[in-house]
């Protein structure tokens, strides 16, 4: 592939990815036994996970999908989040499954989960691909996670680094010499 040379250290390759979602898809189809659960996907780094995720689950679900952006200074996210594209669905009353690519320092995902909880869902989960515990500034807790990683900034499945890299087929760390 031409993208793996800008990828100095692969993380996860498509097969614990895989494995990955089949684990969490089981145990949401456990725990959401006898209900309808609507599956909230966090474009557009969620969009890979997502696909994978919802049918690795074997109940009846409805899929919704919703964008954000979380604007600070500099590289990292504030609490200002701001709603780019919202559900199509009204909520009140149902069982969500907010599904984000990465939990990192926990300030978007913190504010998107009060701003929904204001519509009256009956309950609000999270689900990651990658939990960066290090990084975490907001007191938030993913209620599902794939995999718990260091503090590397990692690309693919979704992940991007200025917009590229969302179709490597694994999770790697770009190299260095990227941002150079
Ligand atoms: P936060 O939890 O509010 O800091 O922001 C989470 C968002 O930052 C994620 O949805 C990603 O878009 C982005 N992000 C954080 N860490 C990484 C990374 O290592 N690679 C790619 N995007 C990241
Ligand atoms: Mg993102």
């Amino acid at each position: 592939m031409k993208m793996d040379k800008d990828i100095c250290k692969v993380l996860f390759t498509a097969e614990e990815l895989q494995a990955a979602c089949k684990r969490l898809g089981e145990t949401l189809t456990k725990d959401y036994e006898g209900k309808e659960p609507l599956m909230v996907c966090i474009l557009n780094g969620a969009s890979v996970f997502f696909t994978d995720l919802i049918r690795e689950m074997d109940m009846h679900v409805n899929i919704d999908f919703m964008a954000v952006s979380s604007y600070g200074s500099g590289t990292t996210s504030s609490g200002n989040v701001k709603i780019i594209k919202d559900l199509n669905s009204d909520i009140h009353n149902r069982d969500i499954v907010i599904v984000e690519d990465i939990l990192d320092t926990g300030r978007t995902l913190h504010r998107l989960v009060e701003m929904l909880k204001e519509r009256d869902p009956a309950s609000i989960k999270i689900a990651v691909l990658l939990d960066k515990p290090a990084r975490r500034v907001d007191d938030i807790k993913p209620d599902y996670v794939g995999y718990t990683i260091p503090d590397e900034f990692v690309v693919g499945y979704g992940l991007d680094y200025d917009e590229r890299y969302r179709n490597l087929p694994y999770v790697g760390v770009l190299d260095p010499s990227v941002y150079a």
